[in-house]
């Protein structure tokens, strides 16, 4: 059964895949900027103990409730229990959480397209082009709209050529290459005059920055979009995962991937921000704090690119690569989640489902579009911020409660005889049913409270 609805056909192509929907703008972008501004080495260390103390455990609820169903979200949570009310309730969790995976799409293809049309801005100025280099780098409605289009293209094209043949070979495909982007581009910059300051604010901790509450709770916000959690994304991924994988072991290797791509991301963007300072851009408003988080990646660095010169040029076309192939990565895990409950769960066949809801999506990135200001930082604020955790803490619940308990050593034990004995089996099960929902409800009543 699980063969027809498609399956991972290695342990390597899952790997890449969930990490290629974990690795995105989150983790080139998000994080550096976040941890530049507050506290360096210090949020990092926050982010570490979040990411692998409540976000890793998170993502094990969603891959084991996902492999057991070999389903969709909306059906593999509506049948973990005989219980109506419970039944009723997962169902409708699972469809909250394809509306939700599909309005962070509607933003994400915004910020996407804007990072295709600043590589071929600058592949523009490297043949002399500067008026279409303008109008590539200008944020005006219709550039906007065009690489929004562009971008959901692509995501489209991808999820309709099915789960080997598009998810699994893309990811395969691009994971391996953003890595090697990365890495030679932080090696090179941090070669340049300047880059050393900015090392110095990302490795020393300042604590004073890291511990507050707002911060803590933007920290797990970034955790959870980080592995794209929450939204039924890892769930899926999770049952096209065969019956012979140790889920622990995939699962863990998924999250090392992650948070050492953020990592080593911040060892590209702090020391970048500082070699632009060195050059004369700015980087610090007027009250002494550094510029926001989209102003550094769309002005300071262009700005820090076009002081190198012919090198600055090659890199920057080099940089907005490597953004939009992690966020094409991202994009494909997010537009699965609802296509796969329309093909399961209506009937439709992979190309349509994937063309009407792919265009429906597009369709919300234009309302945002049309009202940029009100609408973008909302729809941010309410699907990263809120309804990841909070839906995280659901799956968690049906993974600890609901899922019962001979269902998930069976699980547990798939790939690893003996896995009863291990330390998982004796830890986890009670960190998904008590510990993960108290203290992410925790750092929630903190930051409305406080
Ligand atoms: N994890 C992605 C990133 O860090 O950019 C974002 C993401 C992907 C969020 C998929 C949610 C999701 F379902």
């Amino acid at each position: 059964m699980a063969g027809a609805r498609g399956e991972f056909s290695s342990r390597f192509g899952f790997v890449m895949a969930a990490a290629g929907s974990a690795v995105g703008l989150g983790n080139i972008w998000g994080f550096p900027t976040q941890a530049a501004s507050n506290g360096g080495a210090a949020f990092l260390l926050v982010y570490l103990v979040l990411a692998f103390g409540l976000a890793y455990p998170a993502l094990m609820a969603e891959l084991i409730i996902g492999r057991h169903a070999h389903a969709n979200a909306a059906r593999a949570l509506g049948g973990l229990s005989p219980n109506r009310l419970l039944s009723g309730l997962g169902r409708g969790t699972g469809i909250i959480g394809l509306v939700v995976a599909s309005l962070i799409l509607s933003f994400y293809a915004i910020v996407a397209g804007w990072m295709i049309a600043f590589c071929l801005a600058a592949i523009a100025e490297l043949l002399g082009l500067d008026a279409v280099a303008d109008w590539l780098t200008g944020f005006g409605l219709a550039r906007n709209l065009v690489f929004m289009l562009l971008f959901m293209a692509l995501t489209i094209g991808i999820i309709s050529e099915g789960v080997r043949e598009g998810i699994e070979r893309w990811s395969a495909r691009l994971m391996p290459s953003l890595l090697f982007t990365l890495v030679v581009l932080a090696i090179y910059v941090l070669t340049l005059d300047g880059a050393l300051e900015g090392l110095k604010v990302y490795l020393l901790p300042d604590f004073s920055a890291a511990l507050t509450p707002g911060l803590i709770i933007a920290a797990l916000g970034a955790a959870f979009f980080s592995l794209s959690l929450g939204v039924g994304t890892m769930l899926i991924y999770g049952s096209y995962v065969s019956d012979k994988e140790n889920l622990p072991v995939l699962g863990g290797l998924v999250t090392l991937v992650d948070i050492g791509i953020a990592v080593l991301a911040g060892f590209l963007v702090l020391p970048a921000m500082y070699v632009a300072l060195h050059n004369g851009v700015e980087i610090f408003a007027a009250n002494g704090a550094l510029l926001s988080e989209d102003t550094l990646i769309f002005t300071v660095l262009p700005e820090l690119f076009a002081t190198m010169g012919l090198p600055g040029m090659v890199v920057s076309v080099v940089f907005f690569f490597l953004m939009s192939i992690a966020a094409l990565t991202s994009s494909i895990s997010m537009l699965e989640v609802p296509v796969a409950y329309a093909i399961e769960e209506h009937g439709l066949s992979r190309r349509k489902g994937v063309v009407l809801i792919g265009g429906a999506i597009a369709a919300i990135s234009t309302v945002i579009l049309l009202d940029f200001g009100q609408l973008f930082g909302l729809v941010i604020t309410v699907t990263t911020r809120y309804a990841q955790p909070l839906l995280g803490i659901v799956l968690c619940l049906y993974a600890g409660w609901v899922l019962n308990r001979n269902s998930l050593l069976m699980e547990l034990q798939r790939g690893h005889p003996g896995a009863e004995h291990g330390l998982f089996w004796k830890i986890w099960p009670w960190y998904v049913r008590v510990v993960c929902p108290a203290v992410i409800l925790a750092i929630f009543a903190q930051s409305v409270l406080g």
